[in-house]
């Protein structure tokens, strides 16, 4: 068994005191969204009206999923936290550094010697604090999590954009940063923004060559990828019951193209079937005896509009196949207006390649719809006309194809088989079957089509559709191939239509080794050795921050004044950085790279005052540090927006930083901030913002940090006058004693040896 039965129990008991409380405190009915949220506050005495879209609240999710690239600062935060074991349940998935080139076998061999360090770290980390660690080539995190991990009613953070896949179970997935995750393994409250609610009501039920894709593609092309944004999209109706559980992850999984929070389906007899397939009855007879709270009330699925922020309604008898893309996956095309968009457009014709799989179409369902098609083309003498690829969701997935014959009619038709990782979906895709900038285009039934996404390549042009399409347009070799009305021309001169795609929802039987790629917990964890080469250049151990000195900040350096926006990219950039995204030294010299500075408008380059040069932000902040100077970042509006990369705020932190004064915040990156122990103030003029000059010396009184009041700041100019300006704040006690420990890690280690 992979799965915590205690976890599972405890929420479940929660569940009808929990629905009680909140139905008496709104006095109405609930959706499904709200009962997962209540029931997982933090704490549960605190049962409070929380108004959507404005208010944040706390929660304890039920675990904690990590994919190898996020999970490497995560864990070596955690180290820090001095814990024997992480709160909640927690998981390492080894699925982003594989590189596809050859095939599964020659792949994988290749990424255990290139990544040997990363996977040595992270296995000593899941032996060492009891983490279940799947080994490279074990599956991809999505796919591990729906088919071991995910539960009716529950809910878990992942660090990937794609945890939402997990609302195909009923289970609500939220995709996090990695300090997110250190917070909830370590048992620090986790902040969530009250999401509104999105109704999405399903009637009808799929025709032909209509997949579960669709309605999220089709939902895409409505409200585009930022319809979504702070968003819970909630699923019901008689369609959502017509669906396979698999089918539903595919759908919840994209609500991440709308930008939405999470997404998630009521409790139903397809999803207990899955539980039960992937050897979970026992979690499907849990549920049962809960069923009711599992789902939306009666009432809100009568009246969705009086319950839900905005109610879409879907006919999936009506519903077309789609093809979404180019560069965005909201560009909604159904299948009958391709050809009318191909005269307009100059997309290319020729259909280059095709992915089939991934986290997002990797079940039994897409994955034999598929091999009917080719095995029905193969019987007549088709073969692809494009290059066809496979990456499998889970080595079980994989091994099952293999056992009942269908992995054989993939190989028959020459569709090359990657690892069970995720290969071309992150870019990892090494194409040399393509020159570089090469106009072109693929089909692909993952997630994501921007622009070089696949294979790096920014001028192919990838469709996203659903596994079935793209094995259709890759036997016909062409983006205008309609299955539905157009043929296939054999050899022989005569043309065919394909028939309609059939497969199997589920099984007879899974492959019956559950456990495929999961390394067996450690004897004896206490004597697990963290393994990080002291020469790595991929992986640090972190220095504990230390502690404030008790002294004011006096005499603070402006290391830049940013102009305009700044993203959590803008101060610590992704791309070739990302590689050094366990070692915070090596990572920390992208600091402020693609900022811009107020004072000279170059992006990347500050003045250091030391010696007059222009430099990179991080060799200004290097030589200041070394020197002893203190410095601070001054912000623009919404300051840190974009994501939770903790990188943002714990490089400032590490090269010397005290404080970044700004306009005004992004809320998860001020929160950063203060779990890394530096100041994070905002001018209580925005216009003050100007009276900050490159040479200033900044005095900051933070021995007076108190919550609710404002510190008195004083800007030194280098022409003998002075002037006060007035900061806010909104450090409550709790994150002045994260501050004053150095960091909230800190603090956590403090309390934990009291
Ligand atoms: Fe991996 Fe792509 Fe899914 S990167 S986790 S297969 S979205």
């Amino acid at each position: 068994m992979v799965y915590h039965k205690d976890i599972i129990e405890r929420c479940y008991q929660r569940y009808p005191q929990t629905i009680e409380k909140a139905r008496k405190l709104l006095s109405r009915p609930l959706t499904l969204t709200e009962k997962i949220l209540y029931n997982h506050l933090f704490d549960q005495n605190m049962v409070a009206m929380y108004e959507r879209g404005k208010l944040y609240a706390e929660f304890q999710p039920d675990r904690v999923a990590m994919q190898d690239a996020t999970a490497q600062m995560a864990l070596l935060q955690f180290i820090h936290a001095g814990r024997e074991t992480t709160v909640v349940p927690a998981s390492i998935h080894c699925d982003h550094l594989v590189q596809a080139r050859d095939d599964a076998e020659t792949d994988l061999k290749r990424a255990l010697v290139e990544n040997q360090e990363v996977y040595d770290f992270l296995r000593s980390m899941a032996l060492r604090y009891n983490i279940h660690f799947w080994e490279p080539g074990a599956g991809i995190i999505h796919q591990i999590v729906l088919e071991n991990y995910a539960f009716p009613g529950g809910m878990m953070i992942g660090t990937d954009s794609h945890t939402p896949n997990a609302g195909g179970l009923g289970m609500m997935g939220i995709g996090v940063g990695g300090s997110d995750a250190v917070d909830v393994m370590v048992g620090i409250p986790w902040e969530l923004k009250w999401p509104k609610i999105i109704g999405v009501k399903l009637t009808g039920k799929l025709q032909g060559w209509t997949s579960p894709k669709d309605v999220i593609l089709a939902l895409l092309g409505k409200l585009t990828v930022k319809g979504g944004t702070g968003c819970v999209m909630e699923y019901f109706g008689p369609g959502a019951r017509t669906l396979s559980a698999t089918g539903k992850a595919t759908i919840c999984n994209m609500g991440a193209e709308l930008g939405a929070t999470s997404s998630v389906f009521p409790y139903d007899e397809k999803i207990a079937a899955y539980l039960r397939a992937t050897g979970r009855a026992e979690v499907a007879e849990m549920a049962d005896t809960i069923a009711s709270h599992l789902k939306m009330d009666e009432e809100v699925e009568a009246h969705p509009e009086k319950y839900y922020d905005q109610v879409i309604e879907i006919n999936l008898s009506e519903l077309e196949p789609h093809l979404n893309g180019p560069f965005t996956p909201d560009l909604a095309h159904p299948l009958s207006t391709m050809k009318e968009t191909l005269k307009k457009e100059n997309y290319p014709v020729e259909v280059s390649a095709g992915l089939i799989g991934s986290c997002t179409n990797s079940s039994y369902e897409d994955l034999t719809k598929a091999a009917f098609l080719l095995k029905e083309a193969m019987a007549q003498g088709i073969t692809p006309r494009s290059k066809l690829y496979l990456n499998p969701g889970s080595d079980r997935i994989r091994m099952t194809l293999e056992k009942n014959g269908i992995l054989k009619i993939f190989k028959d038709a020459g569709v090359v088989i990657f690892s069970n990782t995720c290969g071309p979906c992150i870019g990892m895709w090494d194409r040399y079957d393509m020159a570089a900038n090469t106009p072109n285009t693929i089909v692909t039934s993952f997630n994501r089509n921007f622009a070089k996404r696949a294979d790096g390549n920014p001028h192919t042009h990838a469709f996203v559709t659903s596994p079935e399409l793209v094995v259709a347009l890759g036997l016909a070799g062409r983006l205008d191939f309609d299955p539905r009305v157009d043929t296939l021309s054999l050899p022989d001169g005569r043309n065919i239509r394909l028939p309609e795609p059939k497969g199997e929802e589920i099984p007879e039987a899974f492959s019956s080794d559950t456990q495929l790629g999961l390394l067996p917990p450690a004897e004896d964890p206490k004597g697990v050795r963290i393994i990080v080469s002291p020469t790595s250049e991929r992986l640090q151990l972190l220095d504990r921050f230390p502690a404030w000195n008790g002294e004011d900040f006096t005499g603070c350096r402006v290391l830049m004044k940013v102009a305009g926006k700044c993203t959590t990219d803008h101060i610590s950039m992704a791309g070739s950085w990302l590689k050094y995204r366990g070692h915070l030294d090596n990572i920390s010299n992208n600091l402020l790279l693609g900022a811009t500075s107020a004072f000279s408008g170059e992006t990347g380059r500050v003045k250091n005052l030391l010696n007059g040069e222009y430099q990179t932000p991080a060799q200004v902040a290097r030589a200041y540090k070394t020197s002893h100077i203190p410095w601070v970042i001054i912000g623009d509006k919404n300051y840190g927006e974009g994501s939770s990369r903790e990188h943002a705020a714990m490089e400032p932190r590490h090269l010397g930083g005290v404080a970044v004064i700004a306009r005004s915040f992004a809320r998860i990156h001020e929160t950063n901030l203060k779990k890394q122990g530096l100041l994070a103030l905002t001018f209580a003029h925005e216009e003050d913002y100007e009276k900050v000059r490159e040479d200033d010396l900044i005095d900051i009184p933070v021995s007076s940090l108190k919550p609710g009041e404002m510190l008195a700041v004083v800007l030194h100019h280098s022409d003998g006058t002075n002037e006060t300006i007035f900061c806010q704040h909104t450090y409550n006690d709790t994150q002045i004693a994260w501050f004053k420990a150095g960091s909230a890690l800190n603090l956590i280690t403090q309390q934990g040896k009291k």
